[in-house]
């Protein structure tokens, strides 16, 4: 096959890309390699100051347009007024991004409030429920797209320290496949399934579960952030036109449970 053709598999130029979670970590990373692909990205997070100044930045590197908004995912008049916002500014959503997640640590099970509780599944299952209802309804309608969840090894491999957290993960699994029956021929809904990756979350990492981690990842380290981005510029791309349902685990080959 000649390489130009493979290159436009890859290729998003003229694709309007929406990352949650795209101020920093995994989310920073997929919003600039979209951007250096050609694509318009529409940078969230809840801080309107974090989602500008990832845009200033992406747009010195890459000279592609990016739109900051502000939006908490867990706030589904929040995450509406977002979507509107962007078909407003661009008339459409070709790949939405469901990134943004939080896992709040706790002393124990019986420790977690139901407020908390609450807020660990409006933010990692809800949220992402709601946006891609909405945009992929809207997708379906125009000239389709592609949604891609962010979940966790946790959701297959739960440790005790993040219980609402894996389930909410396993339940965003689950809602990637049914997604892909939901608004086909035209949406295609696919994963991606991260193992640990050295983003701000890391900074919290003892000696103890770095090695933990080394002994765990056959690769041998946690993953460094742009090690996201190549499931992420598949799933985006027409490299992935006949991938719908997947979920691409990105962990190193970690092995929980061996
Ligand atoms: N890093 C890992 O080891 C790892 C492992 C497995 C899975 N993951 C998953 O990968 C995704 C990205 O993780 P990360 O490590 O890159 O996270 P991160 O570095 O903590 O960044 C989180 C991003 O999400 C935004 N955010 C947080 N809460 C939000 C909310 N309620 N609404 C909208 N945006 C929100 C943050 O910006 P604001 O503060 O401005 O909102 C930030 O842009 C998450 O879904 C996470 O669960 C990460």
């Amino acid at each position: 096959m000649q390489a130009d053709k493979i290159a436009h598999y890859f290729d998003l130029t003229d694709k309007v890309i929406v990352v949650t979670g795209g101020s920093r970590g995994l989310g920073f990373e997929m919003c600039r390699a979209f951007a250096q692909s050609g694509a318009t990205v529409v940078i969230s997070s809840r801080k309107a100051e974090s989602c500008q100044r990832a845009a200033e930045l992406i747009e010195q590197e890459t000279g592609q347009t990016c739109l900051p908004v502000a939006c908490h995912v867990g706030d589904w008049d929040a995450c509406d007024a977002m979507v509107e916002k962007v078909y407003e500014q661009y008339d459409r959503i070709d790949v939405l991004v469901n990134n943004a997640g939080m896992s709040p640590r706790y002393e124990s099970p019986a420790a977690v409030s139901r407020e908390l509780f609450d807020k660990v599944i409006g933010v990692n299952l809800a949220g992402p429920f709601r946006l891609s209802a909405t945009v992929g309804e809207q997708m379906a309608r125009g000239r389709g797209g592609s949604i891609i969840n962010v979940s966790s090894i946790a959701a297959v491999a739960p440790s005790a320290s993040e219980l609402p957290y894996a389930a909410a993960k396993a339940g965003l699994n689950n809602l990637t496949e049914g997604l892909a029956h939901t608004f086909g021929p035209k949406v295609r809904c696919n994963g991606i399934m991260p193992g640990a990756f050295m983003t701000d979350i890391s900074t919290a990492w003892t000696e103890e579960v770095k090695n933990a981690l080394s002994a765990l990842v056959p690769l041998g380290r946690a993953g460094q952030p742009e090690e996201i981005v190549g499931a992420a510029l598949y799933l985006a791309s027409d490299a992935s036109r006949y991938t719908n349902g997947a979920i691409i685990k990105v962990d190193g080959g970690t092995a929980f449970g061996n």
